[in-house]
């Protein structure tokens, strides 16, 4: 009774407190020389959130306005710029709530139907350890170390023939370092979940669609690599975009008084920075490039604050260390980082458009390979390229830094589904089908990368 009470009552803080976005719109609105500062002036003074920042010409800028800014923002844009926006969501909280309607998940019943609905924290752990609990002789529960606020960043390793004790060359899959980027972590289980099957199943036809004409011999693949699936490699933000705030996407750690390391090598130009904004980008606080300027904000109320110093995340930390440790004892070949959204697959650099990779060439290769790959599934397009030239300039993320400093010869980062239709909250029915085509691209690098 007394327990039920309790359990009660924590729900009903954690439902009030819910940030809702009853009335919200999602606005797409081409950016242009006329209308950035006017974009820029008017994010700030009606302190909207944005999807895509008002930044490059030509692209467009995604923002979320709350009712009560709607008006203003239109009449400060004018007819010109607003006939050409496109209304992504009219009402953003109803978007959240089809896309919050869980399947019920029952616990040791990892099949195909996971991938008909977006899923809770929890479940999301209880269907790892079912996939390995089904899987014992290929699959393994695995951590890259703690978050913040001390939940695992939990993965799975999935390997052949050996029963565990042969280490092979490892390819690593994260997922979700950007807490509001759902659709990642669907896709790195479902890479998990379809390898897993595919080596316990080999000569059998049960998968979700038919490996033997479509793909080969998948299972020969953990032959040649252990992989490792990360699909939420930002645990706490995750967390937190459930049960407060969807939009959420850096981590949960506060800045107050933290240290402001102005550059990395010079330890004399320290200062303090305080504020009551929380949370740093963790893909823009890897020691990468950190100090670069242009590629991460140092405002901790940004949604990409890189943080005080660099790798000063206890996530970064962990992911750093288990990449390091991880490619000295069996050397990692291949890294992908998911992310959403824009249909794009990417290599390094991200923190300079000048430099490329000495295996430039080779990572471009596989990146068009991989798109066309992609395409074939659905019909969907990929762009591939590099980050910097691509997309815009970003520093102290770990697709630069595994490729450069933990010396992982093939490193890429996705942004999955979709083009900006729905951005962020996309419809449960596109979850199958992303997952679908990623693991069309992900076997495409598997089976062509030397
Ligand atoms: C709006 O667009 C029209 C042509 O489409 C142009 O003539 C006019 O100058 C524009 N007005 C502003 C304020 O940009
Ligand atoms: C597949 O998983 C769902 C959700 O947990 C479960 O309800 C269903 O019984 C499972 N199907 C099979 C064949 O195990
Ligand atoms: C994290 O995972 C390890 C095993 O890798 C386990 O021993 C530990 O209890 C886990 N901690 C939490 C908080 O789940
Ligand atoms: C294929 O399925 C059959 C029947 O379910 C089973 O007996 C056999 O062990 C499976 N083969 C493999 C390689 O798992
Ligand atoms: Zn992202």
């Amino acid at each position: 009774m007394k327990q039920s009470t309790i359990a009660l009552a924590i729900w009903v803080v954690a439902a009030t407190a819910r940030v809702s976005y009853r009335g919200t719109q999602v606005l797409r609105i081409p950016v242009r020389d006329d209308n950035v500062d006017i974009l820029n002036k008017a994010i700030a003074d009606l302190e909207l959130g944005t999807w895509q920042d008002a930044r490059t010409i030509g692209r467009y800028a995604d923002i979320v306005v709350h009712p009560g800014a709607q008006d203003e923002l239109i009449s400060r844009l004018g007819h010109n710029a607003t006939k050409n926006a496109v209304m992504m969501h009219a009402d953003l909280e109803a978007a959240i709530a089809e896309e919050t309607k869980y399947d019920v998940y029952e616990a040791g019943t990892a099949n195909s139907t996971w991938f008909n609905s977006f899923h809770p924290y929890a479940d999301h752990m209880q269907f790892l350890q079912d996939v390995q609990a089904q899987h014992p002789d290929h699959v393994e529960l695995v951590s890259s170390g703690l978050s913040l606020d001390g939940r695992n960043l939990t993965g799975l390793r999935i390997y052949g023939s050996g029963g565990g004790q042969v280490k092979r060359p490892a390819v690593v899959f994260h997922g979700t370092v950007h807490a509001r980027e759902w659709i990642a972590t669907m896709v790195v289980e479902y890479l998990a979940f379809q390898l897993a099957e595919a080596i316990s199943q080999d000569d059998n036809t049960t998968m979700a669609f038919d490996k033997k004409t479509t793909y080969g011999n998948v299972a020969a693949l953990l032959e040649k690599y252990d992989i490792y699936a990360f699909p939420i490699v930002n645990p706490d933000g995750f967390v937190y975009t459930q049960t407060t705030d969807r939009l959420w996407r850096k981590n949960r750690q506060t800045n107050e008084n933290a240290t402001m390391t102005s550059s990395p090598s010079t330890s004399t130009s320290t200062s303090t920075v305080s504020s009551t904004c929380v949370g740093r980008d963790i893909n823009r606080n890897w020691p990468i490039a950190w100090a670069v300027d242009g590629g991460a904000s140092i405002d901790p109320c940004a949604q990409d604050y890189r943080g005080g110093a660099q790798a000063d995340a206890p996530e970064t930390v962990a992911l750093t260390s288990w990449l390091l440790a991880t490619h000295a004892a069996q050397s990692i070949k291949l890294y992908v980082d998911y992310h959403a959204y824009g249909q794009l697959f990417m290599t390094p650099y991200g923190y300079t458009c000048e430099k490329m990779p000495t295996n430039n060439a080779e990572l471009q290769d596989l990146a068009t390979g991989a798109s066309d790959a992609i395409y074939d599934v659905h019909g969907v397009y990929f762009q591939s390229g590099g980050i910097c030239s691509m997309l815009y300039k970003s520093t102290g993320n770990s697709v630069d830094y595994v490729h450069d400093v933990v010396g992982v010869p093939y490193s890429f980062t996705s942004e999955l589904r979709d083009m900006g239709q729905t951005g962020f909250v996309l419809p449960p029915e596109q979850i199958k089908p992303s997952c679908e085509e990623a693991f069309a691209g992900a076997v495409y690098l598997l089976k062509n990368i030397k």
